[in-house]
């Protein structure tokens, strides 16, 4: 990946239309990689990895930590030496809250591990404490240390955990340092995501006999060691949705191939009541619109509900629906801060608490907005493809941590896009 632009130019207006491939899952991948520290003298091989600012920074910290990793196109070999270090490095931590996916895994294997409070998107606070509530559960001292983590196990002992909320990155981890616990762990109220199930199926193929995964409990009884194996990381449904979004705000038709309608349910019914036509054909689903969207409610959910990293490009889509829409995040508690980019464009919204009002006007106009986190960025870039004239996106860093290719793709389905630096 060569260096990415900071700024993109959008001329608005033309109607999407084509193909495009749907890239790896980024939350998929990310806590895959970490499992691979569960090795001694092992290797973890990995395809379908995305090319992503994100999967780069992990792969950077797993080579800090001892590992050696190779990346090539969308295939990976992390090698993983017996020893490994258990300090994580405070400028790779602060760019990207998935570092805390190294935690469990560090744990179960080293007996310690010291992780700076990570940083990330200003999506809220965003704590940790389910992470490490379980943990302690099974076992680990937890300190918290001026601004860092410091656990510290014996071997982890195997327990029940009910998580206050289904955490995506507390089940990960969880289900990381269960594999080499001694003893069986229930993870009750845990998160169902597809990226869930994908951890599972690659912790099973590295000799780890984890159950339940995709439902709300995972049962995993812990092995003394796990050995070397091959896995696929699934299609990323959030970088569909994008692409499918991107189609139905400028009233054209795209299709996205190599993913399953299934990962995709909460995101294509709520398409199809604000009036988007979805066409599902195997692995390729095309959305359509050749007029403006009815106005709908959203309340973002776990999953199976519409994902919250959805929530923003919806948001865009329906800025000019033909009605009023209602938006609830309530996964986030800051996950709205968009809303005053969109509005330079002029979109109508009111935001009470987590829930946006969103009032549908016939046109948007083309103004200089900035990205503040991945999807924010995702969804500017939509509301520029749909806006009259031309707009500026800043602050691309944050799309390039999700968004393999983004611009050939976009160019790829007729959209006028130039960039800067
Ligand atoms: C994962 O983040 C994803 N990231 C996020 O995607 C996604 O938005 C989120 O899950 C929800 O689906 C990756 O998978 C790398 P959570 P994660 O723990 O694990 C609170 C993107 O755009 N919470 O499910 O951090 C938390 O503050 C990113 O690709 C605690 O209170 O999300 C939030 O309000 C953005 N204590 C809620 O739970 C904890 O210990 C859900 O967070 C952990 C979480």
């Amino acid at each position: 990946m060569d260096t990415m632009p900071e700024k993109m130019i959008i001329r608005g207006g033309t109607k999407l239309h084509g193909t495009v491939d749907v890239q790896g899952s980024k939350n998929a991948a990310l806590p895959v990689m970490a499992a691979s520290i569960l090795l001694k003298d092992g290797t973890l091989s990995l395809e379908g990895v995305p090319d992503l600012h994100d999967i780069r920074t992990m792969c950077d910290l797993l080579s800090d930590l001892g590992a050696s990793v190779v990346f090539n196109g969308h295939s990976m070999k992390i090698d993983v030496p017996d020893k490994l270090k258990t300090d994580t490095p405070v400028e790779l931590v602060r760019k990207m809250r998935a570092s805390s996916l190294v935690l469990g895994p560090l744990v179960a294997r080293c007996g310690r591990a010291h992780l700076p409070l990570p940083g990330g998107c200003v999506l809220g606070s965003r704590p940790l404490d389910f992470h490490l509530k379980g943990l302690a559960k099974m076992g680990a001292d937890i300190e918290l240390r001026s601004g860092a983590v410091e656990a510290a196990a014996g071997r982890l002992k195997g327990a029940t955990i009910t998580l206050d909320y289904p955490s995506v990155g507390a089940t990960e981890n969880l289900m990381m340092a269960a594999a080499l616990a001694e003893g069986t762990t229930f993870i009750e109220n845990a998160a169902k995501e597809p990226e869930i199930v994908n951890l599972a199926e690659i912790l099973r193929l590295m000799g780890s006999p984890v159950r339940g995964d995709g439902t709300e409990t995972i049962r995993i009884s812990g092995v003394p060691s796990l050995h070397s194996a091959t896995g696929e990381i699934i299609p990323d449904r959030i970088e569909a949705a994008t692409y499918l979004i991107a189609g139905v705000i400028t009233r054209g038709a795209v299709t996205v191939k190599g993913i399953s309608a299934g990962f995709m349910e909460a995101i294509l019914n709520k398409l199809e009541e604000a009036g988007a036509a979805i066409d599902i054909f195997g692995d390729e689903i095309t959305a359509k619109s050749d007029g403006p969207l009815k106005g709908i409610t959203v309340k973002t959910l776990p999953y199976p509900g519409f994902p919250t990293d959805v929530q923003p490009q919806m948001m865009a889509a329906l800025t000019l629906a033909s009605g009023t829409s209602v938006i609830h995040e309530s996964v986030f508690d800051s996950r709205l801060l968009h809303i005053n980019e969109f509005k330079k464009m002029g979109a109508k919204i009111e935001v009470q608490d987590n829930v946006a009002i969103i009032t549908g006007v016939p046109a948007l106009a083309g103004a200089e907005v900035c990205s503040s986190n991945l999807r924010a960025g995702a969804a500017l870039i939509l509301l520029a493809l749909a806006a009259d004239g031309e707009s500026t996106v800043c602050d691309l860093h944050h799309v390039w941590r999700g968004y393999e290719g983004l611009i050939e793709k976009l160019r790829s389905l007729g959209a006028e896009i130039s960039y800067q630096g």
